[in-house]
């Protein structure tokens, strides 16, 4: 399993997993259910659970940010019909792999985060979608949900209570649009996974036209550790508006790859260390610092950067899923960008025009640089179709295709210019 190695910074999510003390008794040893006991027997209302939650600052993990607490509180509270929970277990971003470990070595939390949330929005059904192309992951949280319905901590009347909540896992179809939240629900309907305009939110139209609410694994599994240490304390582990802890997978060029909690606002530089630091103690030239849909950012800027919301922002990108890139002085940038573009172009859902044709564009145009064909108008042309999708599409695949296009040319057209000059990369002349 990967996890965190520094004894200095406590994690919430991993701590004391061994990778294989992910069940229930084991999970009730390290604290887990307390808080949805707590909750539950001391009578705390729906509307002071999610006032703690807005007071944790607890943001999204899923890629935007948005403040899960006042999402919660979007729920509409005395509609008549069924409501609805979805978690969103399909990560395929690439450079994203913590969800996956959540769900194998912590799944208690990301049930009891569920359960508090169904209760604090009025919801009596709930599902996990699980991404396609994990299985063993699968298999685990319908293990572990087995092991939560039969000590009583889901089903009717949980631990006693007026709270019923019958969770249950949906093994999806293995699409990366399929975890966009609307083509997500269209999936979960059994439905071609195909993004909804929106608005109407899910919070007013969303599975089977009822009022939902999805949040991802990680904002789920964070849940019961607010009420664990209490939402001011949960804050202060972060920066203002930047509250708790957050999980990294660091991959590329490092020495040691894998998924670290750490407190949102730790400075780039220290996770960098934790994970080794670059690979063969090379020079950091870039870093994709929130997967792959995200703007690159120069190695220098990122190591004066810490890994929050708003400072990765200020460095002129995301901190999105939390997917961290490394890129050491060897990468050449043109062929990096050639891998997102195909990938963008092949995970395209084809419904909107700019989408379906502006990616296979990038791509082509991105791959005749590659290799040697590239024409000096080429740049321009790229920031002009990427121009053309951004902001005109249904879902925000579009932008996640056309971003790191812009950002790799503004960052590194001499890198386009030299290829397209001398039909090689530049890359080899200066290592
Ligand atoms: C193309 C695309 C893919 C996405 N994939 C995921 C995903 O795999 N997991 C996820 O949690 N959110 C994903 N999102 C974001 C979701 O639409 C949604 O914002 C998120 O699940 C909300 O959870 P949060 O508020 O806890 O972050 C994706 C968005 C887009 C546009
Ligand atoms: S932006 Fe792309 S993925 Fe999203 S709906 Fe349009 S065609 Fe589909």
């Amino acid at each position: 399993m990967t996890s965190l190695h520094n004894r200095h910074i406590k994690p919430l999510i991993f701590a004391g997993l061994t990778g294989d003390n992910w069940g229930l008794e084991e999970y009730v040893k390290r604290g887990g259910y307390a808080s949805l006991k707590r909750i539950l027997s001391e009578g705390m209302t729906p509307d002071q659970v999610i006032a703690e939650v807005k007071a944790s600052t607890l943001r999204g993990r899923g890629g935007a940010g948005f403040p899960s607490g006042l999402k919660w509180s979007f729920m509409p509270k005395n509609f008549a019909g069924q409501k609805y929970l979805v978690c969103n277990s399909d990560e395929g971003e690439p450079g994203t792999f913590k969800d996956r470990d959540i769900l194998r070595y912590n799944p208690h939390s990301v049930i009891e985060g569920m359960t508090i949330a169904a209760y604090a929005m009025g919801v009596s059904v709930g599902y996990n979608y699980i991404h396609g192309e994990i299985f063993a992951e699968y298999d685990r949280f319908e293990e572990a949900l087995e092991q939560a319905r039969a000590a009583g901590f889901l089903g009717d009347n949980i631990l006693g209570s007026a709270h019923s909540f019958q969770l249950h896992a949906f093994h999806g179809f293995g699409a990366y649009i399929c975890g966009e939240e609307t083509a997500l629900l269209e999936s979960l309907e059994g439905k071609k996974g195909q993004p909804r305009f929106k608005p109407p939110f899910p919070a007013s139209y969303g599975l089977y036209g009822k009022p939902t609410t999805i949040n991802n694994t990680e904002t789920f599994a964070a849940v019961p550790f607010i009420f664990q240490v209490g939402a001011e304390a949960y804050a202060a582990l972060g920066k203002p508006n930047n509250g708790g802890t957050k999980i990294f997978s660091v991959s590329g060029d490092v020495e040691r790859p894998g998924n670290y909690e750490i407190p949102l606002g730790t400075p780039f530089a220290e996770l960098l260390k934790l994970a080794g630091g670059v690979r063969g103690g090379k020079k950091l030239k870039a870093v994709i610092p929130g997967g792959s849909s995200v703007p690159v950012v120069k190695g220098d800027l990122m190591m004066a950067t810490d890994m929050d919301y708003d400072s990765v922002a200020k460095a002129g990108s995301m901190l999105g899923s939390g997917a961290v890139i490394v890129m050491d002085e060897t990468r050449c940038m043109v062929k990096a960008l050639l891998r997102l573009s195909y990938f963008y172009f092949e995970e395209s859902c084809g419904q909107c025009t700019p989408c379906r044709e502006g990616t296979g564009w990038l791509y082509r145009m991105v791959h005749r640089i590659e290799n040697g064909q590239g024409r000096p108008e080429d740049i321009d042309m790229l920031n002009s179709v990427a121009d053309n999708i951004q902001g005109r599409t249904i879902c925000a695949l579009g932008d996640a295709a056309a971003m790191p296009v812009r950002a790799m040319i503004q960052q590194f057209r001499e890198e386009f210019v030299y290829h397209i000059e001398h039909k090689h990369c530049l890359v080899p002349a200066y290592i």
